[in-house]
């Protein structure tokens, strides 16, 4: 059975695919797909990411992407990418397509993207297919609860936030990596329990698998396997004491079908929630960029509001304009038939979400921050702006995520007032398409 648009201006089946040229090809790969490699498609390189807030590398990403776009009408492109062809989608209704279609037809286990993520996660939901990660996106959601308003177990995680945050405001200068040590503990006993806070051997370890990852396996492998096997023996033995309300012990607290590995999950919770040092701190960034945005946000903590929704709203924004996922790829297991033209099952289909939720073309003040676009109603499922993915790829840790990211922003936020950063954001013009997290300094005031 081949899937396929309803499309408007489709053309009649059989038709060839719109295909890259030479130029256009060589431009996307300079622009595109080789930075995005040397960044670090699973461990970011900071050193990298500097030199890239430098030039604004971003922006001739998105350059070539709004030429492709243009030059062939938004419908899609095949184009060469590093292990072969890639179908490129622009149209605001394929986007959403490929969000509406099940995994069975759009899987998230693309070669390039289980190379890489299989070194540090190998039986992680994704990275699997068919039955195997049905079972396995059932643990997450279980354990996640991605449909819950509020996590089971938000009580003691902000017990846990309170707690860890305390260092954080000590002196009149923060910077990120004071946020990075202390969103890894607040990672290790959320997910593990208290006695793993100061195991930074077992953060070592992952830290060097997911370093690996950055080389799509090719790195080690044997070496990976056997690091991976210690990890997990260590994370296992604090599974087996953690407190109930760790994700842990949730995954372990029902029966799971064979294969599902609920304890394989939690390589990639440990490393989600540490990713929330960098958003936290780029929500920071924008915040004392943003003055007027950070008193709404204070007096909003200050009345203790249940869900702090504006905050939330700045974390989501700060994830629209800074995605820590900027390409979503999928892979094809049957043939797809898009504006006409049909693809065979195994075809790599490429998002580039991050230049679609900036295009000032489909979102207004798209290079802006603007918070208060996240509070209109159904703005969450909005194809155009979608940091989380949609559908049934969508993150299932993405109320945890928001969660304890506010969380975090409000224990620095109560009591102090950011009073400048750096690099200085320039609020009266586009936002630079990146930030060199690693280098940012917040100064706080008491107000
Ligand atoms: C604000 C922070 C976060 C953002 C922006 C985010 C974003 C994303 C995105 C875009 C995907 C889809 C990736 C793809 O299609 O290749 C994803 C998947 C996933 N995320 Fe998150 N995430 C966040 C936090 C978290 C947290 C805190 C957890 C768990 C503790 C988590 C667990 C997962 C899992 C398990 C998947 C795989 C889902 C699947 O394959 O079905 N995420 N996330």
């Amino acid at each position: 059975m081949t899937h396929s648009t309803g499309t408007r201006e489709a053309a009649r089946p059989g038709t060839a695919p719109v295909r890259a040229g030479l130029a256009e090809t060589v431009r996307f790969m300079a622009t595109h797909t080789v930075p995005a490699f040397v960044r670090g498609v699973a461990s970011p390189r900071f050193g990298v990411v500097s030199l890239y807030s430098r030039v604004n590398q971003p922006a001739w990403s998105n350059a070539t992407l709004r030429a492709m776009k243009a030059r062939h009408g938004g419908a899609p492109v095949l184009v060469r990418a590093l292990s072969g062809d890639m179908l490129v989608l622009f149209d605001e209704e394929d986007v959403a397509r490929f969000f509406a279609e099940p995994m069975d037809v759009l899987a998230m286990d693309a070669k390039d993207k289980l190379d890489s993520l299989s070194v540090f996660e190998p039986t992680g939901v994704i990275c699997s297919h068919g039955r195997l990660r049905e079972d396995r996106r059932e643990v997450n959601d279980r354990v996640l609860a991605p449909g819950e308003p509020l996590h089971p177990a938000c009580a003691e995680y902000g017990a846990v936030v309170e707690e860890e945050c305390r260092p954080l405001t000590a002196a009149t200068v923060l910077g990120f990596p004071l946020l990075r040590t202390a969103l890894a503990r607040i990672s290790r006993r959320v997910v593990l329990g208290d006695r793993a806070a100061d195991d930074g051997e077992l953060a070592g370890w992952l830290t060097t698998l997911r370093d690996r990852a950055n080389w799509m396996g090719r790195s080690r492998p044997e070496d990976s396997r056997a690091l991976y096997a210690r990890a997990e023996a260590r994370i296992a033995r604090y599974a087996a004491g953690a407190p109930p309300h760790t994700l842990a012990a949730r995954a372990l607290s029902a029966p799971a079908p064979e294969g599902a590995d609920p304890l394989g999950q939690t390589h990639h919770w440990l490393l989600a929630i540490e990713v929330l040092a960098p958003i936290v701190t780029r929500t920071l960034l924008l915040l004392a960029a943003h003055p007027a945005e950070q008193d709404e946000v204070r007096a909003e903590i200050a009345a203790g509001t249940p869900g702090l929704p504006r905050l939330r709203a700045c974390v989501q924004e700060s994830v629209r304009l800074y995605p820590i996922v900027p390409d979503l790829v999928r892979v094809t297991r049957a043939e797809t038939e898009w504006r006409g033209v049909r693809h065979p099952a195994g075809t790599t289909v490429l998002v580039p979400i991050g230049f679609h939720q900036r295009d000032p073309e489909r979102v207004p003040g798209g290079h802006l921050f603007a918070p208060g676009r996240w509070l209109v109603p159904g703005a969450d499922g909005d194809p155009r702006t979608a940091p989380f993915s949609q559908g049934p790829g969508r993150c299932p840790g993405d109320r945890l995520g928001l969660l304890l990211s506010s969380l975090v922003c409000a224990e620095v936020l109560r009591g102090n007032r950011l009073t400048g950063a750096r690099p200085a954001l320039d609020t009266g013009r586009p936002l630079p398409g990146i930030v060199d997290t690693a280098a940012i300094r917040l100064r706080l005031g008491r107000p």
